[in-house]
């Protein structure tokens, strides 16, 4: 399976998925990273791990439509099996979304369909929640709104801030989207109707 990788930031799930990929454990490959900000670690991790990088600059573009389409084109050159969103800071069109219809995922640090957005950390905090997660999902036209594939819980301690539990919610993403990645690669996951799908069982 060919995967496309897009990023804007540090690139720890990249890297966690580039890990695995390496180790023979996600039944595809990496073939390239495509990031909005030319300035993204995450293209560093690529770059050392021989993969193919690209920077397309959202802030060159006045209209998501162009920006999106010109992505399309670039990701497509690639052509993936599988799109991956990791830590790709940037709203989606509903074409884009359309395109990639059940060949694409993302995470999300929170136990969806609680916090959808930013911030989840401090909200969860703010909330006086005793547990938080991650979320990994299909991605549709609904921000954060796609069907979940799987989730990790962790606990919130009286003592934490954001960054700390962000932390511990950050072992688990390089944790489950691994595995995610893994099930679609193996052909073991689908969305249908709206749900995802495992081994032809609704999620
Ligand atoms: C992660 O917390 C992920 O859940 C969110 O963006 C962050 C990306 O982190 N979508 P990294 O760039 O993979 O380190």
């Amino acid at each position: 399976n060919r995967i496309v990788v897009l990023i804007s930031g540090n690139g720890s799930n990249l890297q966690s998925l580039l890990d695995q990929a390496a180790a023979g454990r996600l039944n595809g490959s990496v073939v390239a990273v495509i990031s909005n900000k030319a300035d993204a670690y995450g293209l560093e991790r690529a770059r050392a791990a021989g993969v193919a990088t690209a920077v397309l600059p959202g802030k060159d573009y006045a209209e998501r439509e162009r920006f999106d389409t010109d992505l399309m084109a670039l990701i497509d050159s690639h052509q993936p099996d599988l799109l991956v969103l990791a830590g790709f800071m940037r709203i989606l069109t509903p074409g884009f979304v359309r395109h990639y219809a059940g060949r694409m995922l993302n995470i999300h640090p929170s136990l969806l369909p609680k916090y959808q957005g930013l911030n989840t950390h401090q909200r969860a905090i703010d909330a006086g929640d005793a547990e938080h997660g991650c979320s990994v999902h299909f991605v549709t036209e609904e921000l954060d709104g796609g069907p979940v594939i799987l989730q990790a819980r962790v606990p919130v301690f009286a003592e934490d801030d954001a960054t700390t539990v962000a932390e511990r919610v950050h072992v688990q993403e390089h944790a489950i989207y691994p595995l995610a990645v893994r099930w679609f690669c193996d052909g073991r996951l689908a969305m249908k109707d709206g749900r995802a799908w495992l081994d032809g069982t609704p999620l």
